[in-house]
């Protein structure tokens, strides 16, 4: 995309400041634009009533029981936010998962909660994942992998069928969209079998599907309470040192097991692979998970006084955009929102 000076000209001619003289102008020449509707909100549900629990790796951000949820996201609407990301945190965890899977459980009881309020443009989302409802903090079922203590793995294709399970609980509460994030091979192919077969078919899933093993969700763990009891995530979650290619490939298995929605995660560290997998992918939209980490760094400087928040954070969201994600989940929705107002 080399500039041919015989189109573009040379200075004194060509002076590009012409451009950002007038503030009309500016706006006038802009490209990037944030809009609230096209940001999803994460939100944190337990158990209790009028709780509203702050998560101290995240400031401004909570663990709330389900009439707090609701006044929260009656709040997100009202703001022009695109819709809220559930994610529960159950009283009782155990080796699988179970409140996952109960029409009883805690996301399943704040789904129809919020299914009871919200107006019909707001988008209730669910992630779909083990890791906050074991015991031991895995994503899945594990099983014995080796002779060690240690030596236990997520089996995959148990997963799956717990997975089927767990979507089947959020469709029959009322979920608009599941966000399928543990990154078991065939988790998009199980889900969208066991929807179809149960007469779900109209329900989209957004699929994590370039989610590396990441530093950055250490903040979340905590909001989640879901980091693993011994190991780490590495045999499922995507090698940060890998090839982008390996990305790509893991975004076209979604896309032909049924994915309608692709999404990269984290955001920042991994802003050229979004901008891969929107040149690469351009028939499915994009989404793009601006992660706890991200969002904590941000706070704590401004928290400080060394950067301003609301400066960074409306130019840090653009940067997502602009390499491609038109559809960004961060932590920042709801202030964004006001200040885009
Ligand atoms: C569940 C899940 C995680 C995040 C979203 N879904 C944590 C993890 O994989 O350990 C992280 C989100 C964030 O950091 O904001 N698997």
């Amino acid at each position: 995309m080399a500039l041919d000076p015989q189109i573009y000209g040379a200075f004194p001619t060509a002076r590009p400041r012409r451009l950002r003289y007038h503030p009309g102008v500016r706006r006038l020449t802009r490209e990037t634009i944030l809009s609230p509707d096209r940001f999803i909100h994460p939100l944190f549900v337990r158990e209790g009533k009028g709780v509203r629990a702050p998560i101290s790796a995240m400031p401004g951000q909570f663990q709330l029981s389900i009439d707090e949820l609701v006044k929260e996201v009656v709040e997100l609407e009202k703001r022009g936010v695109g819709g809220t990301m559930l994610f529960g945190v159950p009283e009782t965890k155990d080796a699988v998962g179970s409140d996952s899977m109960s029409d009883d459980g805690i996301v399943a009881r704040a789904i129809r909660a919020l299914k009871e309020v919200v107006g019909k443009d707001f988008l209730v989302i669910a992630d779909v994942c083990f890791c906050e409802y074991t015991d031991h903090g895995h994503c899945g079922v594990l099983k014995k992998c080796g002779r060690g203590d240690a030596d236990w793995d997520v089996d995959n294709d148990a997963t799956l069928a717990n997975l089927v399970k767990q979507t089947l609980v959020q469709a029959r509460a009322g979920v608009d969209m599941v966000a399928p994030s543990g990154m078991m091979d065939g988790m998009i192919a199980a889900i969208r079998r066991g929807f179809d077969d149960a007469g779900f078919e109209r329900i989209p899933i957004m699929s994590y599907s370039a989610k590396y093993a990441s530093s950055f969700y250490g903040p979340f763990r905590e909001a989640a309470e879901s980091a693993p009891k011994f190991g780490d995530r590495r045999s499922y979650q995507m090698d940060p040192e890998s090839s982008p290619g390996a990305a790509m490939r893991e975004i076209a298995l979604d896309v032909q097991e049924g994915a309608d929605i692709i999404m990269v995660k984290p955001a920042l560290p991994y802003l050229d692979i979004v901008r891969m997998a929107k040149d690469q992918f351009p028939g499915l939209p994009l989404a793009a998970y601006n992660v706890s980490g991200e969002y904590s760094m941000t706070k704590a400087a401004a928290m400080n006084g060394w950067i301003d928040e609301k400066r960074v954070v409306l130019e840090t969201l653009n940067s997502i955009q602009r390499a491609g994600a038109t559809i960004i989940i961060t932590y920042w929705a709801k202030d964004v929102a006001e200040w885009l107002a």
